[in-house]
């Protein structure tokens, strides 16, 4: 584990009126770990990937990448400083190939996006990798379909696609499986499995489904009412009274259904 922590917050918090959102969370997040963000709904999972990444502004409190202060930054500053996070169809082009979205993605990455001369002598190389993220996510087949017409599960696969396509240094996961059949769920952590095993990379996750906690997590941490209440290793967080009780009345069935 490295001195400098790829990603930290400090006493990040956000009010939306009156209401406490995300409450002076302080957490750091190490290259080669995944952790695991559990919490009920409404806990502010979602809101502190969103101070993270940049799509809301903080109230209060920091975010450092790699040591650096990017509280200031916009979303799109902090990309390319290596925050890489998958968003629901906002960054999918409905018109275009499943291929051409990828396609983009990857010159976007290699940037080679208004350098057409490049673009054309390395467009082999840019379909190749096009390629190879498609296999990645089981999509090859579909290369030619209109993103805007794919069923669900498969523009979830075609975001996770994007996002590897960025090769971002920090993965940030919000219900990556949500809205997922069942047989496609496996394709999905299998990805998210060979990211965390690439060694170096810095893997959020948000994920209500214990099951999946359990076998991708290195780590748990645990928001309530915008507070983070635990922290720490899987087992011992998951069987900890405040998660129990965190979670009581809301998704008991889920903490039980776990094997
Ligand atoms: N833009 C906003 N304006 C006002 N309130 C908001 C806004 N975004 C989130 N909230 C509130 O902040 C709280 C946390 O919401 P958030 O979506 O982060 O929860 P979550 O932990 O992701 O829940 P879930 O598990 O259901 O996805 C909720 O009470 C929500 O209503
Ligand atoms: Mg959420």
């Amino acid at each position: 584990m490295s001195a400098t922590p790829a990603l930290e917050t400090r006493d990040l918090t956000i009010r939306f009126g009156g209401h406490v959102a995300v409450n002076a969370v302080s957490c750091a997040f190490h290259p080669g770990t995944l952790t695991a963000i559990v919490g009920p709904n409404g806990a502010g999972k979602t809101t502190y990937f969103n101070l993270i990444s940049g799509q809301l502004k903080a109230t209060a409190g920091r975010v450092l990448l790699g040591g650096q202060d990017v509280t200031g930054l916009s979303a799109s500053a902090r990309t390319k400083r290596g925050m890489g996070r998958a968003f629901q169809l906002t960054n999918l082009f409905p018109n275009l190939t499943v291929m051409e979205n990828v396609r983009l993605a990857v010159q976007s990455r290699a940037g080679a996006g208004l350098q057409f001369l490049q673009l054309w002598s390395h467009r082999g190389d840019l379909i190749d990798r096009a390629d190879s993220l498609l296999a990645a996510v089981k999509l090859l087949d579909k290369r030619n379909a209109m993103a805007g017409a794919l069923p669900h599960g498969d523009q979830r696969k075609l975001e996770v696609a994007l996002l590897l396509a960025l090769e971002p240094d920090i993965f940030m996961f919000d219900e990556p499986t949500a809205g997922m059949s069942v047989d496609e769920v496996p394709t999905v952590l299998e990805l998210i499995h060979g990211i965390k095993a690439l060694g170096n990379k810095t893997v959020l996750l948000v994920e209500h489904k214990m099951d999946v906690v359990r076998s991708l997590a290195d780590r748990i941490i645990v928001l309530h009412n915008g507070t983070l209440v635990a922290d720490g290793d899987p087992a011992e967080v998951i069987a900890s009274p405040v998660v129990q009780e965190a979670y009581l009345g809301v998704m008991p069935e889920k903490l039980e259904a776990a094997p």
